[in-house]
């Protein structure tokens, strides 16, 4: 499904270089949970940023499928990612003249159109703000309008980078249940990005990252059920 060849990413500012990603290799299956831990600055968010096109690799290739995402211009990219996949990440990107509703109904929209609105609202625990505007809802209220949008949409592929970062933990399990109620069902590929060692339960393989490279892949041979998780 998602295949990355000799991938590095080299961010340059002014005489300085830095190699967040140093030559990764990776083949993410079809249907796939993965969950991806590693410490701050390991190349975490730039691995998948760059698997979802968001940016372009300094070197190797990029594959979806049978599309090679890292040869695509921008517009092409645009109309790939709003067709094939969602995004949950820390900072909400919400637009705020629209109600939590409306924001919702956006991925609704884009998306199979075969879960009801109502019924995604009320899955978060938003239905009684239905009607606000994200100005009027906590962090982790909007965290959750956010990932109602990208959930909504049934994407291929679910790209979350610390989607349960702003939450508490019965709140963080619930997202968690929906996430893996998503995988379960439509088979959705999923690539989690956390902090949260216990999340790592839920994945089919757990790749951790070190200094832009991956030192680990470590595969479930069963997956915890999110009911059952224990926070840390
Ligand atoms: N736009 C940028 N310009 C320069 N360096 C960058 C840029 N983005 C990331 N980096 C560097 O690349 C490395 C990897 O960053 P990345 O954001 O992928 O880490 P991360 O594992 O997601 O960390 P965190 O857990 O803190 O989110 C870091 O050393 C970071 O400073
Ligand atoms: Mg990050």
């Amino acid at each position: 499904m998602i295949t990355l060849d000799h991938v590095t990413k080299t961010y340059t500012n002014g005489d300085i270089e830095s190699h967040a990603l140093s030559d990764v290799s990776l083949s993410i299956n079809e249907g796939e949970f993965i969950v991806i831990l590693g410490p701050s600055g390991s190349g975490k968010s730039t691995l998948l940023n760059v698997m979802s096109g968001l940016d372009v690799p300094t070197e190797g290739t990029v594959r979806i499928r049978d599309a090679i995402i890292s040869l695509m211009d921008q517009n092409s990219l645009t109309a790939f990612r709003r067709a094939n996949m969602g995004f949950v990440f820390q900072q909400y990107n919400l637009l705020s003249t629209l109600s939590v509703y409306e924001n919702v109904a956006l991925g609704h929209h884009l998306g199979k159109k075969t879960i009801d609105i109502e019924d995604m609202l009320f899955d978060v625990g938003l239905s009684s703000h239905k009607d606000k505007y994200p100005h009027q809802l906590s962090g982790g209220e909007q965290q959750r309008v956010s990932i109602a949008r990208a959930l909504i949409k049934e994407p291929l592929i679910l790209f979350c980078d610390e989607p349960t970062g702003a939450l508490d933990e019965r709140t963080g399990k619930t997202i968690l249940a929906l996430l893996q109620k998503l995988n379960r069902t439509y088979q959705t590929t999923i690539v989690l990005i956390t902090h949260n060692p216990a999340i790592q339960t839920l994945a089919h393989r757990v790749i951790k990252m070190n200094s832009g490279a991956i030192t680990e892949i470590h595969t479930n041979q069963k997956q915890a059920d999110a009911s059952s998780l224990s926070w840390s």
